[in-house]
């Protein structure tokens, strides 16, 4: 067998965007019976929550969709992540620029990528911080989350040759 694909989503402090991605993710890639196939990750740029779980209110938000975070703890993106991951989507401008500032001398161009360059509506291509906000916010990035981590899904198929016709 082949080495797994692995996939990492990034944000600012890895309790509320990014872990949100990886669990929609792995919940599709666990549905599509591609286990062996992904591994799926998240980490953030920020240190300030390492080892602390998801965000109460992005939880919930999930759990109210079926999505379940409780099990992911908050760690940190480090330099070595950048060539351990073969695909890597940040979930704003700033998570880009700190991330690639890890390995300034890298060639992360088709590794490192924005999460919404994937959202069929993307916006502004960037998924809004809703830490500092209420409810809605919370709502708003699971939706942008759901419909672009489908994207991903599909487009990676393409590329990988997966089948998602079991799924
Ligand atoms: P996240 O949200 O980057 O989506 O996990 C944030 C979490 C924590 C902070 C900012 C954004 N913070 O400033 O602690």
């Amino acid at each position: 067998m082949s080495e797994p694909v692995h996939v990492l989503f990034v944000c600012l402090g890895n309790i509320c965007r990014s872990p949100l991605a990886e669990g929609l993710f792995q919940d599709k890639v666990n549905a599509a019976g591609l286990e062996g196939e992904v591994v799926v990750d998240s980490a953030g740029t920020g240190g300030w929550h390492v080892g602390a779980p998801a965000d109460a209110r992005m939880t919930a938000t999930a759990a109210t969709h079926g999505t379940d975070l409780s099990r992911l703890k908050a760690r940190q993106l480090e330099r070595h992540d950048l060539h351990a991951f073969d695909h890597v989507f940040v979930m704003d401008k700033s998570n880009l620029h700190d991330t690639l500032a890890l390995d300034p001398d890298g060639d992360h161009g088709t590794r490192v990528r924005l999460f919404r360059e994937f959202d069929p509506e993307p916006g502004d291509y960037q998924v809004p911080d809703p830490y500092y906000g209420g409810a809605a916010g919370f709502e708003t990035v699971y939706a942008i989350a759901d419909r672009t981590t489908d994207a991903i899904l599909e487009r990676l198929a393409v590329v990988y040759g997966w089948d998602l016709e079991d799924a």
